[in-house]
């Protein structure tokens, strides 16, 4: 079961890297550069949604889900794609999006034509106003009402943005048309999928207002029953979707993308018979602190282990502000995740680029696989200034204007050269402005320096392979390094150090650093630094 302890590279398809010059990434960009990403040392590619799709949210409002937006490129180019990685050892995610469809998706804008009560409309969820107001007081994810009105009077549903429906996961068209696309893309060899908002598909019959609970609970997540997150009722969903992956050889997997708020309830969808693997955000937003992030993985760890499941480790990814900012703030005490935590705070991206250093050794040391989101590997920072008539992200709408949401950790590769594009394509732009001081952070520039966060993560994802107690051996912590020290130990002849106290650290004696994070002087590993050493 490779995924159990696999290293997996997100390719965020419209910032990786573009092949035909107009400025947003594509499958000939992709292709391209499977060899850079296979030569890093991962096991595995997630690929964000390529579907066929206005772009209202980036590709996750998707018109068809069996075929490739031309802009990305096409079906041939896709299944050519899964043919090279597999040959360069690279195993395939794609994403799919069941919560909703695009409202260009035929299925809605049939619904919308034909009218109150019509058949059409029972594959969303389509209801009658209150007098002038919604049918409840739900909220989109994004900003505003979770309601729209279609002329003929009638709301629908969107827990995200109004041009992406929610479908009603009651409808049996609607669960053997996803069951059938899973099959689709099975099919063509495609290794698993990411599951885009996996704890939101089942609605509360009768959807209830949420009261006061609207306002006690962070959006997105959920503390105790909730009419449209993280509902039992999903799980019958994922215990079919189980039996279609099972029925491949080899068995296809899958990774959920559900934000819930408590690793108990995250361990319901790797019950055996359900989903294999889920993104551990919990990890995502502890502090860089001792404390809390060893809290954090004692918890992972137990919950996986109460299921049988193999727990994921992830910083990053392209709905939260990039690592390396996050740790660059040194009042990093509260929980962060969004470029809106940040603004205001001072940032001091050395310290950023330090931590997150030592942060691949801590991941890449504990057990279970591991998401590394593109661009991680150059050492990018968030771009927390893109000019606002520049930014697409429908959170800056939605918002009336006030958060200018997830495009700051969108913002396209540099590959080369010294001045953008930076080697993104052929073209002269790229869809959203990369920074001019990005020149030192590009692929080019950091290849072959040993002292570049590129090699490093190389050198990092290298001996990971070669060390197999990484995958293998028991792990425990070790506390004789006091609280401000996490010591992790895999098997009896390795140990993974992570300084976050104040002051430097004496590495235990007779031992050899196998990697470190920073300089090790006389044994000595410097604050926000961390070690491999074997004995
Ligand atoms: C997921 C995606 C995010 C998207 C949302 C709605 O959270 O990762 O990018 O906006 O779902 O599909």
């Amino acid at each position: 079961m490779w995924w159990r302890d696999a290293v997996i590279y997100q390719v965020y398809i419209r910032s990786f890297a573009d092949g035909n010059g107009d400025g947003l990434g594509d499958l000939a960009g992709l292709r391209d550069r499977l060899g850079y990403i296979a030569g890093l040392g991962v096991d595995a590619i997630w690929i964000n949604p390529w579907y066929p799709s206005p772009m209202a949210d980036g590709g996750y409002d998707v018109s068809d889900y069996r075929d490739v937006d031309p802009r990305f490129g096409t079906l041939a180019e896709a299944e050519a794609l899964v043919t090279e990685a597999h040959a360069l050892g690279l195993r395939v995610l794609l994403d799919i999006v069941p919560n909703h469809t695009s409202s260009a998706h035929p299925w809605f804008v049939e619904a919308v034509a034909s009218g109150r009560g019509s058949p059409a409309r029972e594959r969303y969820l389509f209801r009658p106003g209150r007098g002038s107001m919604p049918p409840n007081d739900w909220s989109s994810v994004f900003g505003g009402p979770a309601w729209t009105q279609v002329p003929d009077g009638e709301w629908y549903l969107h827990l995200f943005d109004p041009a992406q429906p929610d479908l009603n996961w009651d409808h049996p068209g609607v669960r053997a048309y996803f069951a059938e696309t899973l099959e689709f893309w099975f099919d063509r060899g495609v290794d698993g999928f990411r599951i885009d908002v996996a704890h939101s598909l089942i609605k509360e019959p009768g959807l209830p207002d949420l009261g006061a609970r609207a306002a006690a609970q962070p959006v997105f997540a959920h503390a105790g029953a909730h009419p449209h997150w993280d509902r039992e009722e999903v799980h019958e969903v994922y215990r079919e979707w189980r039996r279609v992956a099972d029925a491949y050889d080899p068995p296809r997997m899958f990774v959920a993308e559900a934000w819930v708020d408590e690793p108990e309830r995250l361990s319901r969808y790797l019950r055996p018979d359900e989903l294999h693997t889920a993104f551990n955000f919990l990890y995502l937003t502890a502090p860089w602190q001792a404390g809390d992030l060893r809290r954090t993985i004692v918890r992972t760890l137990a919950e996986h282990l109460a299921v049988g499941a193999s727990p994921t480790w992830v910083l990053s990814n392209h709905d939260v502000a990039r690592h390396l900012s996050r740790y660059a703030r040194r009042d990093q005490e509260i929980p962060t995740r969004q470029l809106a935590d940040l603004l205001g705070r001072p940032a001091d991206l050395e310290l950023g680029a330090r931590r997150v250093r030592a942060a691949l050794l801590l991941t890449l040391a504990l057990p279970g696989s591991v998401y590394l989101y593109q661009g991680e590997e150059l050492g990018l920072p968030e771009v927390e200034d893109l000019p606002e008539d520049a930014l697409v992200d429908p959170t800056w709408r939605r918002s009336g204007f006030t958060d200018r949401g997830r495009d700051g950790c969108r913002v396209p590769l540099p590959w080369s050269g010294d001045a953008p594009p930076f080697g993104f394509g052929p073209g002269p732009t790229t869809w959203l402005p990369q920074p001019a001081s990005w020149a030192p952070l590009t692929a080019e520039a950091q290849a072959g320096d040993p002292t570049s966060m590129l090699e490093y993560y190389r050198e990092a994802l290298r001996a990971r392979r070669a060390i197999p107690a990484l995958r293998t051996a028991p792990f425990r912590f070790r506390d004789e390094f006091g609280p401000d020290v996490i010591a992790i130990e895999r098997g009896p002849g390795f140990l993974c150090v992570v300084n976050l106290s104040g002051s430097p650290v004496l590495l235990p004696s007779r031992t050899t650093v196998r990697l470190s994070s920073a300089d090790v002087v006389g044994d000595l590993l410097p604050p926000d630094a961390a070690a491999w050493v074997t004995r």
